[in-house]
Order: structure tokens, then C-alpha cells, then sequence
């Protein structure tokens, strides 16, 4: 691997609070992009060639696959945001495509927005026509979002009123990664029979809806993680979704930001690093054969 990233998951994950325990010893990491050294017989793809490995165990400097499980990538791309490339941008894409059927001009409102997903949901929105509202913890984080184009920006510290959009307008999906309260929060943006798609607890606590949102305003509250969408999206989906992030990739449409890159020697301060709040952007960790 050349690059790998700190993603939540990670965080959790090596806390014993992922959805999944993996058996110790495990090597941790979701994502990265690597440069292959070695061929198998019959293998079309070259030594050289960059690719972004499908599996997860990626915090590693060497690794071997199978030669499907590998995405192809431009010899020339973005090697930070190929890194970035296989959870976040996929998860918004599948997110704004797969759960309900939107429609150009349809507005979504999504919560901790200054994330990697939601600078992903940002951009993929906008290259799918939506009308998009953030919210976000901290003034310093609704610059990002406004820089990126976003309509709506709003500051919300979890207290006091909660998030609404202009003009009385309400939105047909909206995106949680914060669960607790702040789901509440968010539905209270969203039209009656609208969706509340939980797809993250950086609370820690569990999704709240209320039984008014649930019961006299009809709101659908359901969750989301990638990995059984993998499972259940078939071949075809998953590669239509990755081809449109490759290309977008190529575009420069979709990425975020990154605040911070570590040698692999240095993993514990990265993985302390990427702890904090108040980051500006994704935490990097970096392998020797990133110069080759
Ligand atoms: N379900 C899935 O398949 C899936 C896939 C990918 C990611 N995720 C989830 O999506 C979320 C975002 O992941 P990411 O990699 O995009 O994150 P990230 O880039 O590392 O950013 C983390 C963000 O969370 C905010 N945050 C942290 N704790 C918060 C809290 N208690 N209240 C409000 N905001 C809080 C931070 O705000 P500050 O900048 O103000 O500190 C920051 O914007 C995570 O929960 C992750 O597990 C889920």
C-alpha cells in the first residue's frame, strides 16, 4: 500500500465498539491505494499499475489479492483521494441513489456535514441535480461547505431550535451520522413521509425519533452501512457505482479534504490525530511506497 486512511470505523473498530469484532491480532484499515509489485500468471494488470484493493486489512505496507479485487486506476490520479475513494464517495452515492428514487431539485439535508462523507454527499448531490442543506457543529466547519457550493449552511450546536431550511421548505431525505438527538433534530427539516437514513453514532447513543415524526408525520426511519450493501447490490450495481466514482475521480467531482499525513511509523500519533475534533480533513497514513 502506498496510502491508507483513518476513517470512524477504524476508531471504533480498534476500541471494540464496530458493529463487527474482528479476532485479535487483526490489521486494521478499510481503505487505501497501493502500487502492484508482482503479478500471478494470466493477471492482465502490470507491474506498476495503481489500484485501489476492495478488501479491508489495508494499514499494511504489502499485501497480496486477487486481481478482482482490485480496482484499476489512472496512472496520473489523485493518489490522496484514491485513497479516500472506496467508503465515503460510495457511501453518499449509494445513499442519494439507492434508498429512495430522487429527482433533480429535490432538496436533502445531511448532518455533520464537514465529514468525508458529507463533502461527498455534497458534490455527488450536485452532479445529481439535488438541493442540499448542511448541518454542521462549528462555524469553522460551515466554510468548507459554503467554498464547496453548498446552498443551505447551518450552525447548530444542538441546542435551541433545530435546523430548518428557508421558506418553510422541507426535504425529502435526510442523512444522520450522528444518531441520538440530533437525528430528532434533523427529521424536524424533513416533509411528512419523508426518510431519516441513520448511517453513523458519532454520538455514540442510537437513533431518537419521535412517535409524532413516526406515527402522525410518517417519517421512515431506517439505517445504512455499506458493507451488506456489497453483499446485496450485485456485481453489476457495484460496478456502475465505482466506474461513475472513478470517473468523477478523474474529474476532480468528488473527494475531501485532508488534514494531515503520518509514515506508517508513526500510526499511533496519526490514529490519535484523526481522534480529535475539530479536524480539517481526513488523516493520511503514508508507506514508503508512496515515493516508489
Ligand atoms: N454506514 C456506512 O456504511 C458508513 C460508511 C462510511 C462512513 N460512515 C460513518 O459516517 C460518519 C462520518 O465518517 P467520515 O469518515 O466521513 O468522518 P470524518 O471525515 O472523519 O469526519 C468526522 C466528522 O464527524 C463530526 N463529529 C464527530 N463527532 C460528532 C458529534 N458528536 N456530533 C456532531 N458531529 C460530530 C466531526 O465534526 P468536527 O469537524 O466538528 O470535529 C467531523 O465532521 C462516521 O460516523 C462513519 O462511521 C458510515
Amino acid at each position: 500500500m502506498m496510502i491508507v486512511t483513518i476513517n470512524p470505523a477504524d476508531l471504533l473498530m480498534l476500541e471494540g465498539r464496530y458493529g463487527v469484532r474482528p479476532p485479535a491480532p487483526f490489521v486494521p484499515g478499510s481503505e487505501g491505494v497501493g502500487r502492484i509489485s508482482a503479478v500471478g500468471p494470466g493477471v492482465t494488470l502490470r507491474v506498476g499499475d495503481i489500484v485501489m484493493p476492495m478488501p479491508g486489512n489495508t494499514w499494511i505496507e504489502q499485501i497480496t489479492l486477487s486481481a478482482r479485487h482490485v480496482v484499476p486506476l489512472a496512472a496520473d490520479v489523485d493518489l490522496e483521494q484514491a485513497a479516500m475513494l472506496k467508503a465515503n464517495p460510495a457511501t453518499a452515492l449509494v445513499m442519494l441513489e439507492d434508498i429512495i428514487p430522487m429527482q433533480p431539485g429535490d432538496w436533502i439535508i445531511l448532518n455533520a456535514a464537514n465529514s468525508a462523507v458529507g463533502q461527498n454527499v455534497v458534490k455527488v448531490g450536485r452532479a445529481l441535480g439535488l438541493r442540499i442543506a448542511c448541518v454542521v457543529r462549528r462555524e469553522g466547519a460551515a466554510r468548507i461547505l459554503r467554498d464547496l457550493g453548498a446552498e443551505v449552511v447551518i450552525v447548530d450546536a444542538g441546542t435551541g431550535a433545530a435546523p430548518a431550511l428557508p421558506d418553510g421548505v422541507k426535504a425529502r431525505l435526510a442523512l444522520d451520522a450522528i444518531g441520538g438527538v440530533a437525528t430528532e433534530r434533523l427529521a424536524a427539516a424533513v416533509a411528512d413521509g419523508g426518510t431519516v437514513v441513520n448511517y453513523g453514532l458519532l454520538s455514540g447513543e442510537s437513533p431518537r425519533l419521535s412517535a409524532h415524526d413516526l406515527v402522525f408525520r410518517g417519517l421512515i426511519l431506517r439505517g445504512f452501512w455499506l458493507a451488506p450493501w456489497f453483499a446485496t447490490a450485485g456485481p453489476a450495481r457495484i460496478k456502475q457505482v465505482y466506474s461513475q466514482l472513478v470517473t468523477w475521480l478523474g474529474e476532480g467531482k468528488i473527494g475531501a479534504k485532508v488534514d494531515a499525513r503520518y509514515p506508517i511509523e508513526q500510526t499511533p500519533e496519526a490514529v490519535a490525530h484523526a481522534a480529535r475534533e475539530g479536524r480539517d480533513g481526513k488523516v493520511l497514513i503514508t508507506t514508503r511506497f508512496l515515493k516508489g
